[in-house]
């Protein structure tokens, strides 16, 4: 989708915001006049209130400027984040498979051009990479929308950073969605290579490097696979040179099976998702550099595949991980958790983070507890909680904060080894954030976001949000970062 800000109106297709008081506004009356009041006929007949959701098409006659006018439900005055981005998303909807290609969007506030904008590029995301048959009707037609605004630059420049922001969205929904043939360890690392184009530093290690580094709980969950897993770091460098980074962290299990304790088979092609921790710290990346942030940050990626195999990890095992602890292996589909805490550990060894914020579809518990609204927060500092909360809220990305305590992390105690991988039964997701916090050093400011509930959806969902793949997370620790360290 080309989207584009004006200060002239040329398109075909003339669409125009209509308030809930129904008045047109200057460009539609424009029109109407010019028409002999059709708009305003249209009004009458089409039942239009000016709602956000509704819109009314009208054809023109020959002798107009323009083909096409359609009025767009602009909904009430005081119009927040949510209701402008859904307000671009009706408007993509409602033209999507119009058969233009082009339109002009008149009658908006200024200041509201670029959320609506940022809400038509997210309802314009698709996914056909692996659909080779569809008709042409079965493709949007609309490739190009322009906002039409007295300072065109000046809503240029203002659109740079949610447009990075969707940038962000887009690669991380393209992660999840993809096919785990397709998208296995080796092949997310050259993708995640290929970012380096936007001016990231990317490094990969390998399973050699990883051996040596001690990382034998990541490399325990892949072993089970002809996959080799692999560590991707992605550092942006934007600040201060002598300034620590944040870290962000993320889950990038390609496909959970389970492992030997194999997940039921109803619904498993779900785990080609697993990896979505991963691809939002990479739709993150990819947003800082877009928008060039002027802060340090450094994202760090476990990828492996948790299979279940003849040279698999069994319940029982014991492993050593970096930080030296050792831990029992209750259940191998308790992995993410194996692959997170070696990633935590290199992150604290390697840097010296002001924060580390991990992203992880980490428990079916928290999609017990939350659904599919808010990711679960676990964090051990009020400010970092507090700060992850509200541009959760800013971005329509939200986090609720759930507790950690000692009561919980007792439950991870093991007869064998100096913990185990499960807690039992009881708060699922708590003991699996306990056990991150295993691996967090005294003083460091740290975030557990669990995101198995909301990196995608089956069923209904917003405009704005329009494939299985929900791409949450970039938008959310874009904000965070730019609130937070960039002033
Ligand atoms: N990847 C799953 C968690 C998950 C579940 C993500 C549903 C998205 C939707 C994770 O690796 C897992 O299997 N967790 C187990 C942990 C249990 C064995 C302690 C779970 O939640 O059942
Ligand atoms: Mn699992
Ligand atoms: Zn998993």
């Amino acid at each position: 989708m080309k989207i584009g800000f004006s200060e002239k109106s040329s398109s075909d297709v003339q669409v125009f915001l209509v308030a809930e008081n129904g008045t047109l506004k200057a460009a539609a009356q424009a029109l109407d006049t010019a028409s002999g009041g059709l708009l305003g006929e249209a009004l009458k007949a089409g039942a239009f209130s000016g709602k956000v959701g509704q819109s009314v098409s009208v054809v023109l006659p020959a002798s107009a400027s323009a083909r096409r006018a359609v009025l767009i439900g602009y909904g009430a005055a005081s119009r927040d984040a949510r209701t402008l981005e859904r307000i671009g998303g009706e408007l993509y909807k409602a033209l999507a498979n119009s058969g233009f290609s082009a339109l002009d969007l008149n009658d908006l506030d200024a200041a509201d051009a670029p959320r609506i904008a940022l809400g038509v590029m997210l309802a314009a995301y698709r996914f056909d990479t692996y659909h080779t048959q569809l008709k042409a009707d079965q493709k949007p037609s609309l490739t190009s929308v322009t906002l039409i605004v007295p300072d065109g630059e000046q809503a240029r420049q203002d659109f740079v950073p949610l447009e990075a922001a969707a940038a962000g969205t887009y690669l991380a929904r393209d992660l999840v969605n993809m096919a785990p043939n397709d998208l296995y360890p080796e092949s997310y690392a050259r993708r995640l290579e290929g970012l380096s184009e936007h001016g990231l530093e990317v490094e990969i290690l390998g399973e050699a490097a990883l051996a040596k580094l001690g990382m034998n709980a990541m490399l325990g969950v892949g072993q089970g696979s002809v996959r080799d897993s692999q560590l991707g770091i992605m550092k942006w460098m934007g600040g201060d040179p002598d300034q620590d980074p944040v870290v962000l962290v993320g889950k990038g299990v390609c496909f959970d099976t389970g492992g030997v304790s194999l997940k039921p088979g109803a619904g498993m092609e779900e785990m080609r998702g697993d990896m979505g921790g991963s691809a939002a710290v990479a739709g993150a990346m990819l947003a800082l550099a877009r928008r060039k942030a002027k802060v340090n940050v450094v994202g760090l990626v476990g990828l492996v595949e948790n299979m279940p195999d003849g040279n698999a990890i069994r319940p029982g095992d014991v492993l050593t991980s970096a930080s030296g602890q050792t831990i029992e292996v209750q259940n191998t589909d308790a992995e993410g958790r194996l692959v997170l805490c070696d990633v935590l550990w290199y992150a604290q060894e390697h840097f010296k983070p002001r924060a580390i914020v991990d992203l992880a579809t980490l428990t079916g518990a928290i999609v017990i507890g939350l659904g599919h609204h808010h990711a679960g927060l676990f964090c051990n500092d009020d400010g970092l909680a507090n700060a992850l909360t509200a541009a959760g809220l800013d971005e329509g990305e939200r986090v609720w904060r759930l507790p950690l305590g000692p009561e919980y992390d007792r439950l991870l105690k093991s007869k064998f080894a100096d913990m185990r991988n499960i807690g039992g039964r009881a708060a699922g997701s708590i003991t699996a954030a306990q056990f991150l916090q295993r691996f967090i050093r005294d003083g460091v400011k740290w975030a557990h976001i669990d995101i198995a509930g909301v990196a995608w959806v089956e069923g209904e969902k917003a405009v704005t949000d329009p494939s299985w793949a929900s791409g949450f997370g970039p938008r959310l620790l874009d904000r965070w970062i730019a609130d937070t360290y960039e002033d």
